[in-house]
């Protein structure tokens, strides 16, 4: 039977704790059912859910039981067309700007000791 096809809008609605999908090297996986499993944490999934965490999963260094384990959850392929059109994990992005705010706020703690008389 032909690998079922997804296109990238499809792909993009699940991104939730109790509906997440994520694309690794082109195929797209249905984790929803290991969301609770996963030794890396919730928010690690939810970070490339509805995205392409091809990136994020190698870059784990996941072992190959992982590797494996992945499989289970393959549902298909996404459209040709539409590789290009998932989004990239933001959450790096994200977590670099909350150590921004946290310096940010250590700073304004400071300050406010050394001004006051
Ligand atoms: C179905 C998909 C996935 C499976 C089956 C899976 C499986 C696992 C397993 C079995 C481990 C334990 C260590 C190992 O055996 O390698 C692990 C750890 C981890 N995974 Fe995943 N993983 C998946 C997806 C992801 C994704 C997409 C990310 C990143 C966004 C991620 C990030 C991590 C992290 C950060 C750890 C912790 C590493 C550590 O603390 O040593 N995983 N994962």
């Amino acid at each position: 039977m032909p690998p079922k096809v997804f296109r990238a809008e499809e792909i993009n609605a699940h991104v939730t704790e109790t509906d997440l999908w994520f694309v690794y090297k082109g195929r797209v996986y249905d984790v929803t059912k290991f969301v609770d499993q996963h030794p890396g944490g919730m928010d690690t999934l939810l970070g490339v859910a509805g995205q392409d965490g091809t990136t994020d999963f190698d870059s784990v260094g996941h072992s190959d039981t992982a590797k494996e384990d992945l499989e289970k959850y393959y549902i298909g392929e996404i459209h040709p067309e539409d590789k290009d059109k998932l989004g990239v994990p933001k959450h790096e992005q994200k977590s670099s700007m909350n150590t921004v705010y946290i310096i940010l706020a250590v700073i304004a703690i400071l300050a406010y000791f050394i001004v006051k008389p």
